[in-house]
């Protein structure tokens, strides 16, 4: 299988049309999302979804986020306690998943959501938006990628990985944001942050008057799989808050300023040259996968603030330079 390739910039119709039909078929299709791609299937059909676990090698106890297109669909499926709701009326449509008790007999496959009694949800911006509306059912997605890999930000980084596998890949561009969405939980009335991601904790902070609780350091339990250490792992190694190349690494660097020895690298990736996080953000993943393309065995990044997205940037950055499994 070859999977075919729709550019919604020419027919977005005809997309929305093959994507019914192949999701309609019980297959995976990827798709644009404001973050990364995703590999999406009907969440109610468990044939769909071990699809998904299969094309992507991904161990059946990690959950799927279930996209949906508006809060009334959402609510079949999940309850909603006051903190929540106000999340999902600052941030949704966007880069935010919520984790939420979930309704029982709602019509989610327990494939879905690993067998827990909560479910991840979240409302993707745009194509995606408008295929769950005319698909008419919540669709699970995880990042269109073969487990432990980069995620793909763009319909070619899905078709160099899993293209093969799949019957259809939607072409809707970058991704705008670049990365993961955030993942929180509300708890005993505190927001517990899963994963950093493309809502910056500030912002999370300011909508609500709340604190943002960090998980806890290696201690913590392992809630959202994605704190797996080795994950988003390209082939070179990483090194990061690098202060100068050493010759023939690959350079990623934030900010213009001159690094000492990078007239040595191998290449040098610019995220943003002025500076500014979200830019970089939705670089990242293209260019680890371009610094890991050049074949250098290292790749050196430059240090990146931790405020905002600055956030989720280190911490895939961090999974990136983890050591392997
Ligand atoms: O931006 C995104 O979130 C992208 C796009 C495609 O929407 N999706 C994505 O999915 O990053 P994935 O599968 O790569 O990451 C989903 C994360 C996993 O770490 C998983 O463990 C967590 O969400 N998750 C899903 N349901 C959960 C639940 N009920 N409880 C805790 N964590 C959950
Ligand atoms: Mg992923």
């Amino acid at each position: 299988m070859t999977a075919q390739i729709i550019d919604i910039t020419r027919d977005r119709d005809g997309a929305l049309r093959q994507a019914c039909t192949v999701l309609g078929d019980g297959l995976p299709v990827a798709i644009p999302t404001e973050t990364v791609y995703g590999l999406a299937a009907d969440a109610t059909n468990p044939a769909a979804i071990t699809r998904i676990y299969e094309t992507k090698g991904r161990p059946r106890f990690n959950p799927l986020i279930c996209h949906m297109s508006d809060l009334d669909m959402a609510e079949r499926y999940a309850d909603f306690d006051p903190i929540s709701r106000r999340l999902a009326e600052a941030f949704w449509p966007g880069p935010l998943t919520l984790i939420l008790p979930l309704k029982p007999e709602s019509g989610i496959h327990a494939l879905a959501t690993a067998g827990l009694d909560t479910i991840g949800i979240r409302l993707p911006k745009g194509f995606a938006s408008e295929l769950i509306r005319a698909f008419g059912k919540p669709l699970a997605a995880p990042s269109a990628n073969t487990s432990g890999k980069v995620s793909p930000t763009s319909a070619r980084h899905v078709a160099d990985d899993l293209g093969e596998k799949l019957a259809l890949i939607i072409d809707g561009g970058a991704a705008p944001v670049g990365v993961e969405s955030t993942i929180v939980r509300v708890e005993n009335g505190m927001i517990r942050l899963l994963r950093p991601g493309g809502v910056a904790a500030e912002e999370i902070e300011k909508a609500t008057g709340l604190a943002v609780i960090r998980p806890e350091g290696p201690a913590a339990i392992i809630e959202a799989p994605g704190m797996l250490a080795s994950h988003y792992a390209p082939g070179a190694a990483v090194r990061l808050n690098a202060d100068h190349v050493e010759a023939g690494e690959a350079l990623i660097r934030l900010g213009s300023a001159p690094v000492k020895g990078m007239e040595l690298a191998a290449a040098v990736f610019d995220l943003s040259p002025s500076g500014d996080l979200a830019q970089a953000a939705a670089n990242l993943f293209d260019y680890l996968k371009r610094a890991d393309a050049t074949g250098a065995a290292s790749i050196a990044v430059t240090p990146i603030p931790d405020h905002g997205l600055g956030e989720a940037i280190n911490d895939r950055l961090a999974r990136a330079a983890a050591p392997r499994e």
